[in-house]
C-alpha cells in the first residue's frame, strides 16, 4: 500500500505485545505510525517500546501538553489516514459503542475524521457475552470495521473465539481500510496458484504459477467489501486474512471445489494456472526405477473450470485470465470468445509468473484497456475497479 499515516490505539490486553510487531511491520513498509495507549495498556508493554519502534512520541494522556494547541485528541486524528485500536478490550468496545470520551483513545475515536477499525482481544466468554455482542453490532452499524477476532488458544488457557488477529493479518487488513467498497454485498469466488497432477504418491506435474496475482485479487476483492472464497492450488503464500480458504491439489479437485462453491457466489474469477492435462495412468504406489525402462505417462484432458462455470444456466459474472507467451492480444481475444467470459485479463506469461509486478490488458465488449506496469496489488485493485463497473446494478 502507498505510505500512510496510521494512528494505532493500544488498550489493556495481553495481546498488546503483538502490537509491537505490528508497528515494526508498518514502519518497515514505509508507513508513519502514531501510537496512543490507555493507562492499562502501559501495564502490559511500556510506551518506550512503541516509541523506539515507531520513532515517534507515544501518547497516553488526554491532557498531554506536547501538541502546540494542547489537543492531542484532535492533532493525532487530523494527520491520520486511518485509526486502528489493537488490541481492543471488551471495555473500550463498550465505551466506543456508547460514545464515551473519558480517555485519550475514546476521545480520539469520537473526534476522528478517518476510518476506524478495532481488533478485539478477549477471553471467549467475554467475547460471547451478550452486551459485548450488542456493542460489536452497534459499532458495525456505526461504520466501524471489526478485524477478527481469531479462533484458537487463549492466554487464559481456554480455546475459542476472541484472540486478536496476528500482526501480519492486521497488516494485511489495514491496507483495505481506506479502499472504496465497490464490491459491498457481492460474493466473489476465485481460483489461484498452480494445480498438481499426481504421477504417483510422491511425484507430479505442476507449473511455475506462484499464486501471487490470485491472492492479490482475493485481497483486493475483500478490501472492496466483497465476501471472498479463495480456492487455491499449492503455493508458498500466507493465506489472506478474512477470506474463506479452500485448498485444492489437482485440476479435478479444484473443479469439484469450484462447482460446489459457485452457486453461493455472484462473481467467479479464474486466476489459477490449471493443468490442461492430467496423468491417466497415475500409479497408486511409488514408481520404482527400472534401469533401461523409462515409464511412459499417458495424458488425458482436464475439465476447463472457467468454461464449465461460464456455461452454467445461472452463471456468475465470470472473469478469465490469459497468460500467453506470444501474440498476446490475438490469443487472449480468441480465449475470451471461446470461454464466453465478459472480462478477460491478458498478460505475457514470461513477465507475470512468479514476479511481483505485472503489465496487463483488460479485454471486454468495448475492446482493449491496457494498464500501466504496476505491482500485483495495484494491478488487482485496477481489475476490481473495472470489474465493479461492469457488474449489474442491484
Ligand atoms: N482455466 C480453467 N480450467 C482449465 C484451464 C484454464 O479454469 N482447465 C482458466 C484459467 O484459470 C484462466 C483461463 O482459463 O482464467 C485461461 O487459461 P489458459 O491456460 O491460458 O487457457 P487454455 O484454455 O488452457 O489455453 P492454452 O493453454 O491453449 O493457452
Amino acid at each position: 500500500m502507498t505510505a500512510q499515516h496510521i494512528l494505532l490505539g493500544i488498550t489493556g490486553g495481553v495481546a498488546a505485545y503483538k502490537s509491537a510487531e505490528l508497528v515494526r511491520l508498518l514502519v518497515k513498509a514505509g508507513h508513519t505510525v502514531d501510537v496512543a495507549m490507555s493507562e492499562s495498556a502501559t501495564r502490559f508493554v511500556t510506551p518506550v517500546t512503541f516509541q523506539a519502534l515507531s520513532g515517534r512520541p507515544v501518547y497516553v494522556d488526554l491532557w498531554d501538553a506536547r501538541p502546540d494547541n494542547n489537543m492531542a485528541h484532535i492533532e493525532l486524528t487530523r494527520r491520520a489516514d486511518c485509526f486502528l485500536i489493537a488490541p481492543a478490550t471488551a471495555d473500550v468496545l463498550a465505551r466506543l459503542a456508547h460514545g464515551h470520551c473519558d480517555d485519550l483513545i475514546t476521545t480520539l475515536a469520537a473526534a476522528r475524521t478517518c476510518p476506524l477499525a478495532v481488533a478485539p482481544a478477549m477471553n471467549k466468554q467475554m467475547w460471547d457475552n451478550p452486551p459485548n455482542q450488542r456493542n460489536i453490532a452497534q459499532l458495525r452499524a456505526d461504520g466501524v470495521t471489526v478485524f477478527g477476532p481469531g479462533h484458537g488458544e487463549q492466554a487464559c488457557g481456554e480455546v475459542g473465539d476472541g484472540r486478536m488477529l496476528e500482526p501480519e493479518q492486521l497488516f494485511d487488513l489495514l491496507a483495505g481500510l481506506t479502499q472504496a467498497k465497490t464490491l459491498a454485498g457481492r460474493r466473489v469466488l476465485l481460483t489461484a496458484g498452480p494445480t498438481f497432477e499426481p504421477i504417483d504418491p510422491v511425484r507430479g506435474i505442476t507449473n511455475l504459477s506462484s499464486g501471487k496475482m490470485g491472492y492479490a485479487l482475493a485481497r483486493a476483492c475483500r478490501d472492496a467489501g466483497a465476501e471472498v472464497t479463495l480456492i487455491s492450488g499449492p503455493t508458498a503464500l500466507p493465506r489472506p486474512a478474512e477470506v474463506r480458504f479452500i485448498a485444492a491439489g489437482s485440476a479435478l479437485s479444484m473443479h469439484a471445489a469450484v462447482m460446489e462453491a459457485v452457486p453461493h457466489h455472484d462473481v467467479f474469477i479464474a486466476v489459477a494456472a490449471v493443468a490442461d492435462y492430467r496423468v491417466a495412468n497415475a500409479s497408486a504406489e511409488k514408481l520404482k526405477k527400472t534401469p533401461g525402462q523409462a515409464p511412459t505417462l499417458t495424458l488425458t484432458e482436464n475439465p476447463d473450470i472457467l468454461a464449465s462455470v461460464a456455461a452454467l444456466p445461472s452463471a456468475p459474472f465470470c472473469v478469465g485470465f490469459a497468460a500467453e507467451s506470444h501474440n498476446l492480444l490475438a490469443h487472449a481475444q480468441a480465449k475470451r470468445e471461446r470461454k464466453r467470459v465478459p472480462l478477460l485479463v491478458a498478460n505475457l506469461a514470461q513477465h507475470a509468473m512468479g514476479a511481483d509486478d505485472n503489465e496487463i490488458v483488460l479485454l471486454d465488449d468495448h475492446g482493449q484497456h491496457p494498464l500501466p506496469r504496476m505491482d500485483k496489488t495495484g494491478a488487482a485493485r485496477a481489475i476490481v475497479a473495472h470489474l465493479a463497473g461492469m457488474l449489474p446494478i442491484r
